[in-house]
This record gives structure tokens, C-alpha cells and sequence, in this order.
């Protein structure tokens, strides 16, 4: 009798080791690439940022000359990139890109401002969402003082 507690006691806890194994490794494994909704999710959200700057006051006048298919094209990539998604950015480096513009924290935070608003339009979770942010903070400086990081060859 004992022995039979003991063996569904054992049963019971493998069961529940598994359990607890299967709800702990989507999420330990799952890339913040995944939790972002792949490409399908990537593509949604930059297309949702498109939309939201295309009516921000503040922000479309730097758009003006724009080639948007390419920007759009190299944000998918960056995004999937530095989420750990298979793809490899192939645009200029963020000095390059901003190096003709004028930007201040009120930019960057308008611009930030309109990610949030575009994530939230494609229900991406909070935490991926802090995540992605995180992931684009250490670029602040260089979207901002792009002079301090451009070569030579860079300017011409
Ligand atoms: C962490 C913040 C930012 C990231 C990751 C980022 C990313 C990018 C990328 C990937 C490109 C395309 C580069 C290429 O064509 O090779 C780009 C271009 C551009 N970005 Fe940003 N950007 C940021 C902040 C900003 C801010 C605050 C503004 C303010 C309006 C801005 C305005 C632009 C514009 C206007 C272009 C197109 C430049 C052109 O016409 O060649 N970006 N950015």
C-alpha cells in the first residue's frame, strides 16, 4: 500500500516536472524575433509605423525626399536583425542614414512615440516590446551625433 502512495507520488511529480518543463521552453527558447510575431509580425509593425509617421506633423518633413519601399525594406531587416531573426541588415550605418538631418531628443522621442503606437496596433506584448526598445537604445547616439561616427569615406 505504501509503496503504491509512494509510486503515484513519484508519477505525480514526474508529471509534473514535465508539465512544468513543456510551459518553460517555448519561452526560454522563443527569440525576441518569435515573440514579435516573425516576419509576418516584423512587416506588420514597420508597416504600422509607416502609417503612424505618415501623419506625424512633427516627423514627415524629413521624409520629403525619401525613398519609403527602400526604408521600409531596410527597417524590416534591422528589426529582424537585432531581434535575432535569420536576416542581415544591408542599409547604410545609422551615421550614414541620418547624417543629412537636424534630429533632437524631441524627434527621437516622437519617432519612439510612433513604434509604441505601431506595436500596440499589432497587439505585440509589452515585454517584447521593452525588449525591442532596449535593442535600439545603444543606436541613440549615433542616429543623434552621426558627424562623431562617419569616416571619411562616409562623407563624400
Ligand atoms: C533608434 C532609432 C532609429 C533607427 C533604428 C532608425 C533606422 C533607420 C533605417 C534602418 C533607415 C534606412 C537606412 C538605409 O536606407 O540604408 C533609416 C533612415 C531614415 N531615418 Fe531613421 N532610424 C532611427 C531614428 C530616426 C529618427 C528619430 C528619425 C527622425 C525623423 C529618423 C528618420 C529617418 C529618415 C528620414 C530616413 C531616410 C533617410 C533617406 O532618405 O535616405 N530616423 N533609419
Amino acid at each position: 500500500m505504501r509503496n503504491r502512495v509512494l509510486i503515484n507520488r513519484v508519477a505525480g511529480c514526474g508529471l509534473v516536472l514535465f508539465l512544468a518543463g513543456c510551459a518553460l521552453k517555448p519561452s526560454q527558447q522563443a527569440t525576441l524575433y518569435d515573440r514579435l510575431g516573425g516576419n509576418e509580425g516584423v512587416t506588420a509593425i514597420v508597416d504600422n509605423l509607416l502609417y503612424e509617421l505618415a501623419g506625424n506633423e512633427k516627423l514627415i518633413g524629413f521624409f520629403e525626399e525619401t525613398d519609403i519601399n527602400r526604408f521600409r525594406t531596410k527597417l524590416i531587416e534591422q528589426l529582424c536583425e537585432v531581434s535575432d531573426g535569420p536576416c542581415r541588415y544591408s542599409g547604410d550605418s545609422m551615421a550614414k542614414a541620418h547624417s543629412n538631418m537636424t534630429l533632437n531628443r524631441s524627434h527621437f522621442d516622437s519617432l519612439v512615440n510612433d513604434l509604441i503606437a505601431a506595436m500596440d496596433a499589432n497587439d505585440t506584448p509589452v515585454a517584447a516590446q521593452n525588449d525591442l526598445l532596449a535593442r535600439l537604445v545603444p543606436m541613440y547616439d549615433e542616429v543623434m551625433h552621426p558627424q562623431k561616427y562617419l569616416s571619411d569615406a562616409d562623407q563624400y
